[in-house]
């Protein structure tokens, strides 16, 4: 059997769609916090399975009979080490084979802060003796749709990656990775990412193409970025951790033109200008 944590969530979802067009829907396991949240995956034929990382006591009788298990990283920034440690320690004791896991992209070498848990929580893998998969996930093109329409109404598209390419993939692509890999069974560490990248500067001339109206890009200092999401409400801590991203994106944190992903999933990556279009106007 094949299960899936955070299936609830944007990426989860996904991985269930691309699962169930690989295997039979009783053999998927649906590993969510609160199981009415995907009662339309019961209908399909999907087993549903309370699972909250934060109740480590509860995961292990919830992954009985699980072979395969992919570990979608949790959204609790500053508290998944601890949560990923209790999913690995359940994992073992449940007697499942393989775990796949969402990282980041060249995790061992990444200079952002957001890549701390991720290298933690390999090495909680490596010690743990289990058959893994390492699918270090690049950014999703759809993180840029979050300050698309801003952009599009001031007419400025603001960031600190200056130059650096970011090579940004549709969920859907890294979802049909992680699918992939569950059902094949594949070992190893895969770097993922999208075939072809763009900079700050090219998504902005991509907004003002697919919108009419003129965007032009600005690039700001990692501090005064960081302070612009602060202004317009996200939480300090949080605002830091996106800016240093952005910043470290710059020194190229997000470029890869290995094709993995690619290679992976039998087909190019959805075009970023297509996953922006559609965010954008629909
Ligand atoms: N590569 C990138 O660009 C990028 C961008 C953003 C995030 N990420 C990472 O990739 C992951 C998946 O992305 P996404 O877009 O699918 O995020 P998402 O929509 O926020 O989904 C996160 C999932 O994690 C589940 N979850 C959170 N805390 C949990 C807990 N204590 N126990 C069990 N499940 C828990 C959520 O369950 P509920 O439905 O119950 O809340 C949800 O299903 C994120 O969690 C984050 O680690 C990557």
């Amino acid at each position: 059997m094949f299960a899936v944590t955070g299936a609830s969530g944007q990426l989860g979802r996904l991985v269930i769609d691309a699962l169930l067009n690989r295997v039979a829907p009783g053999e998927i396991v649906a590993l969510v916090r609160a199981p009415d949240s995907v009662s339309d995956l019961a209908a399909r034929g999907v087993q549903v399975r309370a699972f909250d990382y934060d109740a480590p006591e509860t995961l292990a009788p919830a992954l009985a009979g699980v072979s395969r298990l992919l570990l979608i990283s949790g959204n609790a920034v500053g508290s998944r080490v601890p949560q990923h440690g209790a999913v690995i320690g359940a994992a073992k004791a449940a007697g499942v084979a393989l775990i796949a896991y969402t990282s980041i992209l060249n995790a061992e070498h990444s200079p952002m802060l957001l890549a701390e848990e991720h290298k933690a929580t390999e090495a909680l893998l490596a010690a743990s003796g289990l058959d893994t998969a390492l699918l270090r996930n690049g950014w999703y093109t759809e993180n840029y749709l979050m300050g698309a329409a801003a952009a599009v109404e001031h007419g400025v598209l603001l960031g600190s990656s200056g130059d650096g390419i970011i090579s940004a993939a549709a969920r859907v692509d890294y979802a049909e990775a992680a699918a992939t890999v569950l059902a094949r069974g594949l070992t190893g560490t895969f770097e993922l990412a999208g075939d072809v990248g763009f900079t700050q500067a090219e998504l902005a001339a991509a907004l003002a193409e697919i919108s009419g109206k003129p965007v032009v890009d600005q690039n700001l200092p990692q501090a005064d970025y960081a302070a612009v999401l602060e202004q317009v409400g996200l939480p300090g801590p949080f605002a830091a951790i996106l800016a240093d991203s952005d910043a470290r994106a710059g020194e190229g944190a997000l470029f890869d033109a290995s094709g993995t992903l690619s290679q992976l999933i039998g087909r190019p990556t959805t075009p970023w200008r297509e996953t922006i279009a559609a965010g954008l106007t629909g």
